[in-house]
């Protein structure tokens, strides 16, 4: 299988994360892809029309995105413990934390973009603002459930690191962890997993 993805990409780290959670990572070559909300990409657009990463084409030649559906994919592939509990309230507590990290990282990720590609002249200070709200509320809802976090690591903890380690990649400034000691200390606890570690940002 080919993965699509970008170092800086905090859903394709959702992915990369999930394969070495699995022990499928041999079986997953990463091809390194620059984007850009701006630039045309046509290889990347032959595999996702959306032109977003990540994406995976499968060992039978499917084309797979967004990174819910290459994740739920994946572990589907492998015979050890499930990253998508089967059924029942665990399913849906996980698919909703899954929901909640995904929205904080598009906002995220829209405020990136707005702060560092569009031009400074075109900046709209009040929509940064918006989304820099949704994120803070995700992070205060985070607070609230990570107490009971122990050696729990499935979707939904994959997504919460992967928005962790995304804010102290791109909004250090931040801090986030001011305010939600709980959070930041099931944060240091997850950097500990091989998984977590072998797939953070580049510094
Ligand atoms: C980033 O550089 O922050 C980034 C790169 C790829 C996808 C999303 C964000």
């Amino acid at each position: 299988m080919k993965l699509r993805t970008n170092r800086a990409s905090p859903f394709a780290r959702k992915a990369r994360i999930l394969t070495r959670e699995t022990g499928l990572a041999g079986r997953v070559e990463e091809i390194e892809t620059t984007v850009s909300p701006v630039a045309p990409n046509e290889t990347l657009a032959r595999e996702n029309p959306l032109v977003k990463i990540p994406a995976l084409v499968t060992d039978a030649g499917e084309l797979l995105y967004d990174s819910d559906v290459i994740c739920e994919y994946l572990d589907t592939l492998h015979a050890g413990r499930k990253l998508f509990p089967a059924s029942g309230p665990q399913r849906f507590t996980a698919l909703r934390r899954q929901a909640l990290t995904d929205g904080i990282l598009e906002a995220a990720v829209l405020c990136r973009y707005e702060m560092a590609v569009r031009p400074e002249a075109l900046r709209w200070k009040d929509w940064i603002e918006g989304q820099k709200r949704k994120i803070l509320g995700g992070l205060d809802a985070l607070e609230a459930e990570s107490g009971t976090w122990d050696d729990e690591f499935d979707i939904g903890q994959i997504g919460a690191a992967c928005v962790c380690g995304y804010l102290d990649f791109r909004f250090a400034d931040w801090n986030w962890r001011a305010g939600r000691p709980r959070l930041a200390a099931w944060f240091e606890r997850a950097q500990q997993r091989p998984s977590v570690k072998e797939t953070a940002p580049p510094s």
